[in-house]
Order: C-alpha cells, then structure tokens, then sequence
C-alpha cells in the first residue's frame, strides 16, 4: 500500500501535534508512494531510565531518591504537553520492578474514560490485586487526569487512601489546577517545565546520529524553534523532515511544521511599526496565504519575536496588551482576518505615535 494511504501512517499524523497534516501529506506525495519501514521515532526513542529523561534534572533527581528507597507517595507530574511525564512514569515502573513491570503497572487514558464508573470499576479492581514478582506494590498511571469529572476526582480519593498498602498512583495532567485540592494534598506534586532548547537540541543530535541523519545547525535551531520545549514536536518534525530531506535545514522544518521564519516575524512588525499598513499586510498575506498558518499561529509567533525588539518597554507593555486582547477574540471564534489587520493597524498607530 503506498505510504501515503496507510491508515496507521495516517492516523500518525493526525496524532502528531501541531504538524501541519495536508502539507505533510503533499510532501509525502511527492516523495512518491515508498513504503512505511521505519517506526514512529516518539515512540523509539522513549526514555526507558530514569537517566534517559533529559532536561528536567531536579525532578529525576527527586524521584530517583524514591527508587532507592524503594518506596513511592502517590505522585502527580503537572507540565505542557511532550516534556516527559508519561516517559517518567514509565521509567519509575522499569526501575522499580524490573521485568515484571509490566504486571505491575497499568496506564489509564482518563479522558477516554473520564466518568466515576472508570474509578468503581477498573481502577479499583487493579488496585485491589496483590503485586507480582515480589514488589511492595503496584502503580496506576493515569493519564490526562485533569480530564476527570470532579464527581470521579472525588471518588478517586477514597480510592487512593483505601488501596495505599499495594497500590500507588501516578497523576498526569496538563494543568494541576484542574486536579481537586483532596487529590493534590494526598499527591507530592512535581511541575514539570517545557525542555531549554539545549536539552531538545541535544537530543534532537542524539536521535539524527542514531539514524545517519544529516542535519545542519540551522535545521536544529529551526527545530528547537518549532518544539518551545516540546520533545515530541521535536522529534516529531525530525523525522518528517527526514522523509523529504537528506540534509536537513531549517526551510524543511518550517515547512512541514508551517510555521514562519523568524525573520519573516520580524519583518512583518518592521513593516507594520515603521508605519506601512500595507507592507505589512502584504508579509500577513504570504503568511496565511502562501505558508497556510492560522491567525493563531501568526498571533504567537508575533508574540515570541516582540520580546526581541529594540523598543522601550511601555511601547512594549501597550503591544502585549493588544496581542493579549486578540489572541482571546480568535480563540472566542472571531474573524481571523479581521483580527489580525486590527493587530497590524494598532502596531502602525504605535510606530506613529512614536514619531
Ligand atoms: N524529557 C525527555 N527526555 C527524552 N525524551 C523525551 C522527553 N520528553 C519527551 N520525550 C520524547 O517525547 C515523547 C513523548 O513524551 P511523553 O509521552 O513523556 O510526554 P508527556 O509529558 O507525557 O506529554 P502529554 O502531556 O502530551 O501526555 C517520548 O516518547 C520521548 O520520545
Ligand atoms: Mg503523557
């Protein structure tokens, strides 16, 4: 089947965050119909120690201390998306039962199951099995635990205290503040921070050598732009970019990712602060039209290069205000192109005004 129609592949993109899927698709298209024979790196390339998790070193640190002692509190892993909380988990389990983790350790989406009858059913009868192979106890990892309905959360509580004597719970969420404060105070709560750009750099290196890629220091600044701390967008764009590319560099990045270059960024609030509408509304255009970006996409990354401009810091403060402003409007539904021309118009009045 040609590569481009295999359901899995497909349904790979469609999984894979934030890459754009129809010019993935046209890329792939053009690349003819080659077979799928490589697996999906996120999933090759996950940390299966405690030692293969990088960039977040406090935490490791800390958690390594519960493996020596061989004793584990219920857990919640707060952080954005891609920084390593499932990879974490799972590396605890590895490392602290060994070949029959897998006895030992169960995964639980909660937002499939986000009901109070997943915490009656499945987790309690989980939880109330004896261990295997001689561990103390077993762990439930629940997944996207802030997708829980507070009915569940709560239910979950007992639970947690009920099963403590053969069974721990690791929590991950997005956003603690949805996790009820009963569950937060029985948890020892470890944030998880997006990665630096060295630590996604390093192992952007790490992979593209493992794989006899080529991949130039412009491709992986491009790639550590792209991911904003995120290993799996990281990655992720690698190995699209790998498809299309013997050596790598940052235009291919760009593109599969469709995100604009820096400098295009810059220049578009050049042209708009210099105090030309239409320059800069032309830059707008070649943006959405040519490079396909959402008016959200366009909002953030002017958002990311503001910080980058040599202007004094109430000018400054006004922007951030306005992009504030408009960010919320688009993601409330508002027209898109509407949005972004008044952004466009309040950076020229700004220019001006500075005159
Ligand atoms: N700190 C890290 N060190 C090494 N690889 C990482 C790290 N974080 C993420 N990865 C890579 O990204 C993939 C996804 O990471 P993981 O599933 O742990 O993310 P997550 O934090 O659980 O994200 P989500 O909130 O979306 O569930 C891993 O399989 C691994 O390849
Ligand atoms: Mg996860």
């Amino acid at each position: 089947m040609p590569y481009r129609h295999n359901p899995v592949y497909l349904f790979y993109l469609r999984k894979v965050k934030k890459l754009h899927l129809p010019i993935l698709q046209e890329c792939i298209f053009l690349c003819g119909g080659f077979e799928i024979k490589e697996e999906i790196w996120i999933e090759k390339y996950r940390p299966f120690k405690l030692d293969d998790v990088v960039g977040q070193k406090e935490t490791v640190e800390r958690l390594k201390s519960y493996i020596k002692t061989r004793n584990l509190p219920h857990l919640l892993f707060s952080g954005p998306p891609g920084v390593g909380k499932t990879a974490t988990s799972v590396s605890i389990a590895r490392e602290l039962f060994g070949d029959s983790w897998r006895e030992n350790f169960t995964e639980l989406n909660a937002s499939d199951e986000r009901g109070i009858d997943v915490v009656r059913t499945k987790i309690k009868n989980f939880a109330k099995t004896t261990p295997i192979g001689g561990a103390d106890f077993k762990i439930i990892f629940l997944d996207e635990a802030d997708a829980l309905t507070s009915d569940a959360q709560s239910a979950l509580r007992r639970t947690m205290e009920r099963y403590t004597n053969n069974c721990r719970f690791i929590l991950s969420c997005n956003y603690s503040s949805k996790i009820i404060e009963p569950i937060q105070s029985r948890c020892a709560v470890y944030r998880f921070r997006p990665l630096s750009d060295e630590a996604v750099a390093g192992r952007v290196r790490f992979v593209a050598q493992n794989e006899g890629l080529d991949i130039a220091d412009d491709g992986v600044d491009a790639i550590t732009y792209v991911a904003q701390g995120d290993m799996r967008k990281a990655i992720n764009a690698l190995q699209a970019a790998a498809l299309i590319e013997d050596t790598i560099h940052k235009d291919a990045i760009y593109k599969i990712t469709a995100t604009a270059r820096p400098e295009q960024v810059r220049d578009l609030i050049e042209a708009a602060l210099g105090g030309s509408f239409s320059a800069a509304r032309k830059h707008l255009d070649s943006l959405l039209l040519e490079q396909g970006l959402s008016g959200e996409d366009v909002v953030g990354q002017i958002y990311r290069s503001i910080f980058d401009l040599d202007i004094p810091e109430k000018r400054m403060v006004e922007l951030i205000d306005v992009i504030g402003e408009i960010d919320f409007r688009l993601t409330e539904g508002a027209n898109e192109r509407i949005q972004l021309e008044s952004l466009l118009a309040h950076f020229v009045l700004s220019g001006k005004e500075s005159k």
